[in-house]
């Protein structure tokens, strides 16, 4: 059984799903909102936009991916920081059910992370995080986690904890002589070419839109760059090969998070000893089949699901 250990964010999610007519005047209304399938950082969503966000699920792309990782087979933990509100929203509780170790999570003062998710009829989603507890996670936690850390097959990073928290992680795998294979999803875009210039990130699993924020960065990348490209699948490029993956046709209704179900599948096959090829392909199946049903965390396909649908 493959270890893998998330180390991000836990976010609590408000969603809600409107019309591009609404999506459009609340845009004119605050003369900015995320683009399609975007998570940018705020400090506060405005409280108009709130109040459209009538459906709440447990979220983070750390969370997302630890669960993800579960499904698929893992023996899958979660590091880093929830806030104070944890009981009023079952975090812990309610991630320990769907089978992610949660023993290494610490509480801290204040709110549990936020996401303001919009989901168009398209299914597109435009994301706005405010980070609470995940803006908590420090450099001494990092190495508070040392031993979690090293000991994982498969390590999982993405952009919404402090840049030095998350470099700090990358630094306890320095000088050991086996560490676990580092798969880094540079979401939010912004800010994530430092975490790309470390030398321990294996793999980086950018969406077209932070491929395209991020390529000087990903030009002088020495790793595996895994481009997802929603509805018309995953291009890989590991520096000898480069091939591309097709994903299944879905008829989706919340696109949320499918990165997130892909990263997460991807480290389970490949920890488990799968070419990163076999890999792609089941993580593919795994994020589209997401797509078909609201939230995140709550459409992650079983196993034996995406199995059926690679055969199909
Ligand atoms: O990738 C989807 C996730 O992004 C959501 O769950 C939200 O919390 C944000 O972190
Ligand atoms: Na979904």
């Amino acid at each position: 059984m493959a270890r893998v250990v998330s180390f991000g964010s836990v976010n609590v999610d408000h969603v809600g799903y409107l019309s591009r007519d609404r999506i459009a005047a609340l845009a004119d209304a605050h003369g900015w909102f995320p683009g399609a399938g975007e998570t940018v950082r705020v400090d506060a969503v405005p409280a108009d936009i709130h109040d459209d966000l009538t459906e709440t699920f447990l979220g983070g792309k750390g969370a997302n991916q630890a669960v993800a990782a579960a499904a698929a087979g893992a023996d899958a933990s979660l590091l880093g920081c929830v806030g104070d509100d944890e009981d009023e929203h079952a975090v812990v509780e309610t991630l320990a059910a769907r089978g992610v170790a949660v023993d290494g999570l610490e509480r801290v003062d204040g709110p549990t992370g936020y996401a303001a998710i919009v989901v168009d009829e398209t299914g597109e989603n435009h994301i706005a995080i405010v980070a609470g507890a995940n803006g908590r996670v420090t450099p001494a936690y990092a190495r508070r986690q040392g031993d979690r850390l090293r000991d994982a097959d498969c390590l999982l990073l993405q952009n919404e904890l402090p840049a030095d928290a998350i470099l700090a992680a990358l630094d306890e795998l320095s000088g050991v002589e086996r560490r676990p294979t580092v798969v880094y999803d540079p979401a939010p875009a912004d800010g994530a070419d430092a975490v790309l210039a470390h030398d321990a990130v294996d793999v980086v699993t950018p969406n077209e839109g932070e491929a395209a924020a991020l390529s000087d960065a990903l030009d002088g990348f020495d790793g595996t760059v895994v481009r997802t490209l929603g509805a018309r699948g995953v291009a890989v490029d590991t520096g000898d090969e480069a091939f591309h993956v097709g994903s299944p046709t879905v008829d989706p209704v919340d696109t949320t998070g499918a990165g997130d179900v892909f990263v997460g599948y991807l480290a389970t096959e490949f920890g488990d000893g799968a070419s990163l090829r076999a890999a792609v392909e089941l993580a593919a199946v795994a994020a589209a089949l997401s797509t078909t049903a609201e939230g995140v965390q709550t459409a992650v396909p079983t196993r034996t699901q995406v199995l059926d649908g690679l055969r199909d």
